[in-house]
C-alpha cells in the first residue's frame, strides 16, 4: 500500500476478517495514480490465531504451511504479517468462502483477515492502519506493488473511492444495486498483469491517455452511485471494459461472459480487477437469473451479490 493508502482510517481493529471484493471502475488505471471504485462483498475470509508454532492452514484451499518455509510465497506472505505485527509464536486457521486467485480479492481477504487475527491474539491495540500495513507487506509478496485498493476495500466491506494519494473514501449510493459476478475459471495473476500493462505503458505512450480516460469514468461512475442511476453505471462498465481490454487484460473467457451478460439483457458488464482471467461483473436489472443461465448454459459459475446496502455486499444467489 502506498503511504497515503492508510492516511484518513482511524477505526478500530474489528472482527478477524477481510471481505472480497470487486473493483467496479479503475482497476489498472489506480496503480498510476488516478482514482477507483470498489465494493466489498459479504464473503471472505475469517481467520483465528492461538499460541503455537507459526503454522498456517486454510483447509478450503488444501493449504498447510509454516511460516519458517522461506520457499512458499504464502508462507513469506504469513511471516511478513506476524513480523510487522511483532509476533512469532502464533497458529492461524483461515476458513475461506471465496475461491483463490478469482479475481474477487481473497489475497487481500486473506492478508486482512490474518492480520486482523494476529493483532487481536496478541492483544495489540493497533488501529486499522497498523493491520493494514501488516497486511501491505503481505500484498507486496503476492502482487509487487499493490496500489492498495484491495487491501482497502477488504478492510472496508463497503463502496468507496480509493486513490493511492487519499485513500479509501465510502461513497454514497442511493440505492443498492444488484451485480451479476461470473468467473472465467481461469485464475488470475495480479503480479504478471500489472507488470504487462507497466511494460505496455513505457512502450505505447498513448496508453496514458487510456489510462486517464479510466480514471475519468470514475467520476462519472461515483455520479451514477450516488443518483442511482443503474443504466448510466452500466454503460460506464461498457466503456471501461474496452479499455482494459486495449490494455490487453481481457481474455477469450472474459469476452464470453461479457458478451454473454449482455446477450441476456445486461445494461453493462466488464472485467473486474487484474484479468487475464479471474471475473467478470454485470449490471441487468431484472434479468440477473438470465445472465446466470447463460452463463451457466457456456459452462461458467457466476452468483449474485448487492452493492450498497450500508455494509458489505450481501451475497443472494449462487448458481
Ligand atoms: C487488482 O485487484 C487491481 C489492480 O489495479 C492492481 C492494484 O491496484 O494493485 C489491477
Amino acid at each position: 500500500m502506498s503511504a497515503g493508502a492508510d492516511r484518513n482510517v482511524t477505526a478500530r481493529v474489528a472482527e478477524p476478517f477481510g471481505h472480497g471484493k470487486v473493483i467496479l471502475l479503475g482497476e489498472h488505471a489506480v496503480v498510476y495514480d488516478q482514482p477507483a471504485l470498489a465494493a466489498g462483498l459479504s464473503r471472505g475470509l475469517a481467520a483465528v490465531a492461538m499460541p503455537g508454532t507459526g503454522r498456517l492452514t486454510v483447509p478450503a484451499w488444501q493449504l498447510d504451511v509454516n511460516a519458517r518455509d522461506a520457499s512458499s510465497p504464502v508462507a513469506r506472505a504469513y511471516a511478513a504479517i506476524l513480523t510487522a505485527l511483532a509476533a512469532t509464536d502464533l497458529d492461524v486457521t483461515v476458513q475461506a468462502e471465496l475461491p483463490a486467485r478469482a479475481g474477487l480479492g481473497s489475497s487481500a481477504a486473506f492478508a486482512i483477515s490474518i492480520a486482523r487475527a494476529v493483532a487481536q491474539a496478541r492483544g495489540v491495540e493497533a488501529d486499522l492502519a497498523g493491520v493494514l500495513a501488516a497486511a501491505t507487506e503481505a500484498e507486496k509478496i503476492f502482487h509487487g506493488t499493490p496500489s492498495g485498493i484491495d487491501l482497502a476495500a477488504a478492510a472496508s466491506g463497503d463502496v468507496g473511492r480509493f486513490e493511492r494519494a487519499s485513500g479509501w473514501r465510502a461513497i454514497p449510493v442511493l440505492q443498492p444495486m444488484t451485480l451479476c459476478v461470473g468467473l472465467s475459471g481461469r485464475p488470475r495473476d495480479t503480479h504478471a498483469q500489472v507488470a504487462a500493462v507497466r511494460r505496455l505503458r513505457e512502450r505505447t505512450p498513448g496508453v496514458r491517455a487510456v489510462i486517464e480516460t479510466m480514471g475519468a469514468l470514475v467520476t462519472e461512475g461515483e455520479r451514477a452511485l450516488g443518483r442511482g442511476d443503474v443504466d448510466e453505471l452500466g454503460r460506464l462498465f461498457d466503456v471501461a471494459h474496452g479499455l482494459l481490454a486495449a490494455l490487453r487484460v481481457s481474455t477469450a473467457e472474459l469476452e464470453a461472459l461479457v458478451h454473454g451478460a449482455r446477450d441476456a439483457g445486461a445494461v453493462g458488464a466488464k472485467l473486474t480487477g487484474a484479468g487475464g482471467g479471474g471475473a467478470v461483473i454485470a449490471l441487468a436489472p431484472g434479468h440477473e437469473r438470465d445472465v446466470l443461465r447463460r452463463w451457466s448454459e457456456a459452462g461458467f459459475q457466476g452468483f449474485v451479490t448487492t452493492i450498497g446496502s450500508g455494509g458489505a455486499a450481501k451475497a443472494m444467489a449462487s448458481s
